[in-house]
């Protein structure tokens, strides 16, 4: 008596939240065990069934806020088999209530089993007049207009349709669109949707009937209520009607000969599960001969003609034992739930994303939590709640890391993303950031393609973008599967190319967040070299035109990071100039900038070459030493070379100087 007690008070409060808020706290699984364990037990003890047991009605009772239908006809849900032995079970329940033979076999139909809301449709003289939920089963909400604006309900029947004709189907949320929904409401910091089915239950139960029509429901009709005029002999007649009437019938329907074929249908449903654009928890089992139906009647639950053979779960409960980051190739850091192995969906998992800080926060889920798992489809497998009746003492609420936790660069936030700036070496990002460095519209190294990218990486010899010019040698090469000394010479050949960028592509190659071509260029054009761009803060970067507080912050804690400030000096090193934006030459465009000339110019003379740098407000310097920003080699460059070679300085060529000049 206490069990019972306790399961019908539990199960009623999950009938509500289910049935009337469209927002539960267990998995149907947990749902169909509690409903089983009491079931169970009032078969044992019948005396203890009270009318007003779960196991006595459907759901419960219709929010006030809408008008209410009553069925002409109960809206009865069904029975579940949860394996290939329950399927059986009911098949031999059907034919033993028939009085017929094991041997004989019942003819089915198979649909498949929309994870949608159900909902009666009402059509008077071929008109929609009204339509309903199910509510409690005697009684819905009258949810008309929203269901008008569902595009598969005809708003009116084709010709010869029934006088009267009530129509029950599922009203479901297509994949993409749930997809999109759900992608919209989070760029906008709006809870998500836990699945499809809330998403159409909270469509339909819209009390603005505009933003039902947003949302690209759609229907399936799989029974009849009352009708008047036509008597169709078996179900399949009754969908035949359907469609001739203008409904929509799901095409998978099948007429099944034995309870075998019916077996077979629900498991080549479930393989093509994961390929449809709708959800599917299982496939519905109905006897095709009405007159059968009628014979076999009803218990107050369900029908006994018909079940519900459910397809392994999607979702289902386990433990959070802790939350790891992962940081993602293009350095967003993703908080991931390390979980007690837990069945769902057909395989084990053991780790679920949270997305997202925000949706840690909104969720708030903790280690220690028991939560709600769900593996959709292809989709990752996600942590939809946390159950907070099982939050055991003294948990702390989860923090971002301040720093990578692969690479230790700092982290930085834009909108709900967290993310690493350590971009040009992170080792989590490595392949993206070196793809990214050497693409057509960046440094554009011809022949490092991403299969070559992969092999150098896995090989060891690429750990930062600087290594393109410091490992990727013939020596280091000519070791590696598949390089020949031809597709050498062209890598190298083309590596070498690159080493003299404009300086656009280079802030462009860096991948700082934010920063696309455009605002390259408008760094390039505004602040004239890589060591300008460097020094700016927040508030300067501010003063541009077009620069957000976003990109700004992006922008100063990308170069605040001295693992980019080292890979930025290894890249010098390396030989790669850092060059000056031509058009930004104008007044104190070499400002602190130091130059040394060696060799003969053609175009200048030693001292008009002095001149020109220390009128945009550089200097010139008389001997080669680290303070040197730039070598100018010219024709015949002797020991001053040799030196600046030695010392790793920059050594560029005379057309490379006029370009910085402006000359
Ligand atoms: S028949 C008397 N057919 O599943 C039979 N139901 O638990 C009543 N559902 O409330 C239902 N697809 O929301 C039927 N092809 C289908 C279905 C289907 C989805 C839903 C419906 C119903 C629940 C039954």
């Amino acid at each position: 008596m206490a069990e019972i007690s306790r399961l019908r008070g539990e199960i009623n409060r999950h009938n509500y939240l289910y049935y009337v808020l469209d927002s539960p706290e267990v998995p149907d699984a947990e749902y169909d065990r509690l409903m089983r364990r009491l079931e169970e037990l009032e078969a044992a003890f019948p005396d203890l069934v009270t009318p007003d047991s779960p196991t006595q009605r459907v759901g419960a009772k219709p929010l006030a806020a809408f008008g209410t239908i009553k069925h002409t006809i109960p809206m009865i849900s069904l029975a579940n088999a949860l394996t290939r032995d329950e399927a059986l079970e009911f098949d031999a329940r059907v034919k033993r209530q028939l009085g017929l033979g094991p041997e004989d076999k019942i003819e089915y139909v198979g649909e498949p089993k929309m994870d949608g809301l159900a909902v009666e449709l009402i059509y008077e003289d071929g008109v929609f007049v009204r339509g309903s939920t199910r509510g409690d089963g005697e009684v819905g909400e009258d949810v008309t207009q929203n269901l008008k604006t569902v595009r598969s309900i005809p708003l009116r029947l084709t010709k010869n349709a029934p006088r009267l004709l009530e129509a029950r189907g599922e009203v479901f949320l297509p994949l993409d669109a749930f997809r999109k929904i759900n992608r919209e409401r989070e760029e906008r910091g709006e809870p998500l949707f836990a699945n499809p089915r809330n998403a159409a239950a909270g469509s339909i139960r819209q009390l603005d009937p505009k933003v039902t029509a947003a949302r690209p429901l759609d229907i399936f009709c799989y029974g009849l209520g009352v009708v008047e005029g036509v008597v169709p002999s078996t179900h399949l007649e009754s969908l035949e009607l359907l469609k001739k009437s203008g409904l929509r019938v799901n095409p998978f329907v099948k007429l099944l000969h034995g309870i075998e074929a019916a077996v077979e249908y629900h498991d080549e449903l479930e393989a093509r599960r994961d390929s449809l654009n709708y959800e599917l928890d299982g496939a519905v089992l109905k006897v095709n001969s009405l007159d059968l139906q009628r014979r076999l009647g009803v218990i107050t639950r369900s029908p006994r003609w018909a079940i519900a053979y459910k397809f392994v779960p999607k979702q289902e409960w386990t433990r959070v034992i802790r939350i790891e980051v992962g940081v993602g190739r293009t350095g967003a850091l993703t908080p991931v739930a390390i979980l007690e192995p837990v069945f769902v969906g057909g395989v084990t998992i053991e780790r679920a994303t949270l997305h997202n800080l925000d949706e840690v926060e909104r969720k708030d889920v903790r280690p220690g939590d028991t939560v709600i798992v769900q593996r959709a489809g292809d989709v990752i497998p996600e942590v939809l709640e946390v159950i907070m009746a099982k939050r055991p003492p003294n948990t702390e609420p989860f923090r971002m890391p301040p720093a990578c936790p692969v690479c230790g660069a700092a982290v930085d936030r834009v909108k709900a993303i967290h993310y690493c700036t350590g971009g040009l070496q992170c080792p989590a990002q490595l392949k993206e950031s070196i793809r990214h460095f050497a693409s057509k519209r960046a440094m554009d190294i011809e022949g490092l393609g991403d299969k070559h990218i992969e092999q150098f990486v896995e090989a060891g010899l690429l750990k930062d973008v600087a290594d393109i010019f410091v490992n990727l040698t013939a020596e280091n090469l000519k070791n590696l599967a598949k390089w020949k000394d031809k597709s050498i010479a062209n890598l190298l050949g083309s590596i070498e190319k690159s080493k003299q960028p404009a300086l656009e592509r280079l802030i462009y190659a860096l991948g700082i967040k934010g920063v696309g071509e455009h605002m390259a260029r408008l760094l390039a054009k505004r602040f004239g070299s890589i060591e300008k761009l460097m020094e700016m803060d927040e508030q300067g970067l501010l003063n541009v035109h077009e620069i957000g507080p976003e990109t700004a912050r992006s922008i100063v804690d990308f170069f605040r990071e001295p693992r980019n400030l080292d890979v930025l000096e290894k890249l010098k090193s390396a030989g790669v100039v850092f060059g000056i934006e031509e058009g930004a030459a104008g007044k104190g465009a070499l400002s602190g900038k130091v130059f040394l000339f060696t060799g003969a110019l053609s175009s200048f003379t030693r001292d008009e070459a002095k001149d020109l740098v220390e009128s945009l407000g550089g200097e010139a310097a008389s001997s080669v030493s680290k303070k040197v920003d730039f070598v100018v080699a010219g024709e015949e460059a002797g020991s001053k070379y040799d030196k600046a070679k030695k010392l790793g300085l920059t050594i560029i060529n005379e057309e490379q100087f006029r370009k910085m000049v402006g000359r």
